[in-house]
């Protein structure tokens, strides 16, 4: 079975044709030019918005399918739990305090790009910085958004600040493109 570290590193390899069925869950939603702008602003250390969104709508699919519950509610919460169109780093009074306001602004944007989100999938979104925000994530998928969430965020910190731990991520992911570069309709995202 994958390590968590796999799942995340797995992340930065992910392609349409090796993983049609994630892709089937947020393919569409992925592609927007919304969600492709998340690549503009940086996130935690070099890792940007769009990498980090990518690794916890990863690691949320993976993990609730391995749970058997409800992977697309899981998939699309994830993909839009950071959907602000900001550098957070900036010191703009408008967005700040970020990590307590921008779970609202979010899901306001997600709920503009996709009018048919579920409720399941825009509670992920607004509770999924708990417990820095007081209300819990209210379904099990919630919790594995929240989960990944700062999973994700701790290694993309750690990969800037632990050259072990960047040495580790390079190498497994060389493995991993190296195995997926054996098939002749390998295309990265
Ligand atoms: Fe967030
Ligand atoms: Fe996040």
């Amino acid at each position: 079975m994958e390590s968590l570290f796999d799942i995340f590193t797995r992340s930065y390899a992910l392609s349409p044709e090796k993983d049609a069925e994630f892709f089937s869950y947020v393919g569409y939603l992925y592609c927007t030019d919304e969600v492709q702008s998340m690549r503009a602003y940086p996130q935690h250390s070099d890792a940007n918005r769009l990498d980090h969104i990518r690794a916890v709508t990863y690691m949320s699919y993976v993990l609730s399918k391995r749970l058997s519950l409800d992977v697309k509610a899981a998939s699309r919460g994830a993909l839009l739990h950071d959907l602000v169109y900001y550098d957070w780093h900036d010191a703009d009074f408008s967005h700040r305090p970020h990590g307590f306001r921008h779970p609202a602004f979010a899901a306001d944007n997600a709920k503009r790009l996709e009018p048919g989100l579920t409720k399941k999938e825009i509670r992920i979104i607004l509770r999924h910085m708990w417990p820095l925000t007081p209300l819990p994530p209210s379904s099990r998928e919630g919790f594995i958004v929240t989960f990944s969430d700062k999973y994700c965020a701790s290694m993309e910190m750690q990969l800037t600040k632990k050259e072990k731990m960047k040495a580790r991520f390079e190498a497994r992911l060389s493995e991993i493109n190296k195995n997926l570069n054996n098939s002749p309709e390998k295309k990265n995202v």
